[in-house]
């Protein structure tokens, strides 16, 4: 039987073709690596011949191995080894004379520094010059024991460093892990991060309440027929984008109070003026549900059909316009088909709270998100969620102002409403900047075998 790409894939019981399968697919697509540090390696593509082989010996990590390491930690508690994958974009395809099968991914082809709508101010002002240069390939190596990772980073960037290699470093990104006291992974602005995705694997689903809301998506949500494969061969591969996206904690916390003091938010309830931002509650507890959940991780199994005038969490909260689970015009199955695999992780270094894991500094720059997501379109997926829902001021109603964190270029305010479960009162106010698109491109994360024959 060969694999259903209409479903989501049955990883309790592993047949000799399963195993063929995902011995063929790059890891961290079918759910996410889980290593603490990451190392993004930028190339440029020098010499195609020598480039070339230096890809076809990379020991890019297949789905089955990552799959196996995760048995074991669940068994033993012993961490998986060292993860490594490769992306290419349009342009590193070009150097490699294999543009011709990419032709009708849209946005791909031009790449992201060309893709004005997505774009702060619809122009590259904002980007670091390391990666406004030309990108053609990505390595990404991740590890979870700090001293080990740096070693093995150094050691392939003194590879790639040597003439022989065919490429020359453009820019070297680390990224790294913060959690928090109950061991939940949080981005910068101090908010529990990574806990709503879509599920294509059973083992994940087995794991997750879905009477109200269901995570499963097939795995043609994230996976395209490899047009690097051989003729013949049927191997998988998956649009990947990378986005830094730098974040003004300082300026975040400060709107974040200033907010609450608008809206008359005190004491105890102070907090819902940052959850009235994202949608959930710093521990990942959701507005919508908010007084009802408890428990770690927090229950996901919602919709918005019990607030669907926005009393609890407004239209413009962070996962509302970016996953309005059924509530959007397009109606649920729509909705649900726009999700990415989001596999982001932080930047930067803060100071810690030993004891709480509180972040405690509270820094202008120099921290924010990797975003990272895995699609079958970047289309119909990331562009469509960044321009037709968080950028747009109308979605899903007239005038309920973008997304105040991923928001481009947005002047309307947002309503904030005082009362909880109530629109009524609800005030008028612009909250936005404290994301900036630092840098970013469009790549493909190849098959195994569709990597060998570059
Ligand atoms: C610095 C930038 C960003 C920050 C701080 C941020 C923060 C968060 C947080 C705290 C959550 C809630 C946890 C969760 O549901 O997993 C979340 C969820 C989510 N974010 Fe972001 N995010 C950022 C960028 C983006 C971007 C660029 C996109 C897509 C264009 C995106 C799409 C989503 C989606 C789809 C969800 C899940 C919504 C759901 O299923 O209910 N985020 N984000």
């Amino acid at each position: 039987m060969p694999i259903k790409l209409t479903q989501p894939f049955d990883d309790t019981v592993i047949s000799t073709q399963e195993k063929s399968f995902l011995r063929n697919l790059q890891a961290n697509i079918l759910k996410g690596h889980g290593r603490e540090h990451v190392a993004l390696l930028f190339l440029e593509v020098t010499d195609a011949p020598k480039a070339r082989a230096f890809l076809h010996a990379f020991p890019v990590t297949d789905a089955h191995t990552q799959l196996q390491d995760a048995l074991q930690f669940k068994a033993t508690r012993s961490p998986g080894g060292v993860v490594r994958l490769a992306f290419l974009s349009q342009r590193g395809l070009a150097k490699f004379g294999r543009q011709g099968a990419f032709q009708g991914f849209g946005a791909f082809a031009g790449g992201m520094a060309a893709d004005t709508q997505v774009l702060d101010d619809g122009t590259t002002a904002s980007w670091q010059d390391e990666l406004k240069r030309p990108l053609d390939v990505l390595l990404l190596v991740a590890y979870h024991h700090e001293a080990d990772f740096a070693r093995i980073v150094g050691k392939l960037a003194a590879d790639l460093g040597d003439e022989d290699s065919g490429f020359a470093i453009r820019f070297v990104q680390e990224g790294r892990a913060y959690k928090n006291a109950d061991g939940e992974g949080i981005e910068h602005f101090g908010y529990v991060d990574g806990r709503s995705q879509p599920l294509m694997l059973q083992s994940e689903l087995a794991k997750e309440p879905r009477t109200v809301y269901d995570p499963a998506a097939p795995l043609s949500q994230f996976l395209v027929p490899d047009p690097l494969d051989p003729p013949g061969a049927s191997s998988h591969g998956s649009f990947f984008v990378f986005r830094k996206l730098e974040q003004d904690v300082a300026g975040f916390k400060q709107a974040e109070e200033a907010l609450a003091a608008d809206v008359g938010m005190t004491g105890a309830d102070e907090e819902r003026a940052g959850a009235q931002v994202v949608g959930r509650f710093e521990d990942g507890t959701p507005l919508t549900l908010h007084q009802a959940a408890a428990g770690v991780p927090v229950a996901n199994d919602f919709d918005y059909s019990a607030d669907a005038a926005g009393g609890k969490c407004p239209f413009h909260a962070h996962i509302r316009k970016t996953n309005p689970r059924g509530s959007s015009p397009g109606g649920l199955a729509f909705d649900k088909g726009v999700q990415m695999a989001r596999r982001g992780i932080t930047y930067g270094v803060r100071l810690q709270d030993p004891d709480t894991k509180e972040l405690v500094d509270q820094p202008n720059d120099g921290v924010g998100l990797l975003f990272m997501s895995y699609q079958a379109s970047i289309e119909n997926q990331f562009r469509f969620m960044q321009t037709v829902w968080a950028n747009n001021e109308n979605f899903p109603k007239a005038g309920i102002g973008m997304d105040p964190i991923i928001g481009q270029r947005g002047t309307l305010g947002q309503h904030w409403p005082p009362i909880y479960d109530s629109t009524a009162g609800a005030i008028q106010k612009l909250f936005a900047g404290f994301v900036t698109l630092k840098g970013g491109e469009y790549f493909f994360a190849p098959s195994i075998a569709g990597l060998r024959n570059l």
